[in-house]
């Protein structure tokens, strides 16, 4: 089969990976497009390299924008590619604005779209990627669920169930591929801290640093919290324009013992993030690697569609009050880390069973 593979942000490219490598493996066809979205070398190449990824057969140079013109302006470029290249399906992944435009124009085209992450719901439409799962999901062909709230997701919606296989994590594969190769990674001793004795931060929602009173906050809860615990803090480009632009917030940093890092590549943060003792996010990738790996995690959002992470793994939702965050990070420190378990089928087998899937159908 021709199978073509559409990346364009960040948390794609740990998921399109082992699917891209098997699918070659298999001897199919498999064409990746990166829509550059994500263009910053430590947004998007390093995760080539770590990855080990093929370079992107095209790159669709959208880079950043309004939703509706960085939406429009991959569906443009995108169109563009499908047409030259007629794949027999187009493989979508996770919720960012590329996987919407995707799957809206192979739709429109009459190739089959598949979801990769499908039937996740926060049940938060201001968020923008609850609306890009819920049409990516609405007109795709087959809908590749990470864990069973998926499926049940999905029906209720009213999917065909023959649509819906559940195959697992696919992003947990990268993890269980790349973890031993992360534990060369000097990122610890770069950084100055020691395995064990540190936690780690990231925050990029909009509704978490675009207001500086509610970043504000975050970041004073953080702040008492890193007096007994270092917090590592890899920093995305949109955070840093907003730790610049407000003095209240440099203060708290600065008084701090948060450490500020830039973005960091796979190997990197997997090295960071395997040896903490706490994570605080707002990320959903990390909900779930934390998950896996038994590692304490205080969510500052005030849902998630990955609620297996609280069930079964090690994920506590607090949204932003920061005596909320306080309390949880405190309770994470002293729960520590190896408790929980892992969901079903994340194994690091989701690719394989996806392309079992492809061959079925083929
Ligand atoms: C996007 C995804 C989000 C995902 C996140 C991971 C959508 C709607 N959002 O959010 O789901 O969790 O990626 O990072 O698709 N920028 C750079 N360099 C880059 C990329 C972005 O400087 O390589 C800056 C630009 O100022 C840009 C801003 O970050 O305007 C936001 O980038 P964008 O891709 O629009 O959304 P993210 O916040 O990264």
């Amino acid at each position: 089969m021709n199978i073509l593979t559409v990346v364009g942000a960040r948390p794609n490219f740990m998921k399109a990976a082992p699917l891209v490598h098997r699918l070659r493996e298999r001897g199919h066809e498999a064409p990746l497009i990166h829509t550059g979205q994500h263009y910053d070398a430590n947004m998007s190449k390093v995760f080539f390299d770590d990855l080990r990824m093929p370079e992107p057969d095209e790159y669709l140079g959208v880079g950043s924008g309004s939703h509706a013109a960085q939406t429009a302006r991959v569906m443009v470029e995108i169109e563009r590619v499908l047409l030259e290249r007629k794949p027999d399906m187009v493989v979508v992944l996770g919720d960012v604005n590329s996987t919407v435009a995707c799957s809206l124009t192979a739709t429109k085209l009459w190739i089959p779209v598949a979801h990769v992450e499908a039937g996740l719901r926060s049940r938060d439409r201001r968020m923008p990627e609850e609306i890009n799962r819920l049409v990516t999901d609405a007109i795709s062909d087959l809908l590749f669920t990470p864990s069973r709230d998926g499926d049940a997701n999905l029906l209720a919606e009213g999917v065909d169930a023959d649509k819906i296989h559940f195959v697992g994590n696919i992003m947990i594969d990268s993890l269980v591929t790349h973890l031993e190769r992360a534990g060369e990674s000097d990122a610890c001793s770069r950084v100055g801290v020691e395995p064990g004795g540190f936690g780690v931060m990231t925050l990029h929602r909009p509704s978490n640093v675009d207001d500086p009173k509610t970043l504000a906050g975050i970041l004073g809860a953080v702040a008492e919290v890193s007096q007994t615990l270092p917090i590592v803090f890899p920093c995305h480009p949109r955070t840093v324009a907003r730790l610049e632009s407000d003095a209240t917030i440099s203060k708290i940093l600065e008084a701090s013992s948060i450490l500020r890092v830039e973005p960091l590549g796979y190997l990197d943060f997997l090295r960071l993030v395997s040896q903490c003792a706490l994570v605080i996010t707002d990320s959903g990738g990390l909900q779930e690697e934390t998950t896996f790996l038994k590692i304490p995690c205080v969510t500052a959002r005030e849902n998630t569609e990955r609620p297996v992470t609280t069930e079964v793994g090690t994920n506590t939702i607090v949204g932003t009050d920061p005596d909320k965050i306080l309390a949880a990070s405190r309770a994470g420190i002293e729960r520590g880390v190896g408790h929980g378990d892992v969901p079903e089928l994340w194994d690091g087998n989701t690719a394989a069973r996806i392309v079992d899937v492809f061959e079925r159908i083929s």
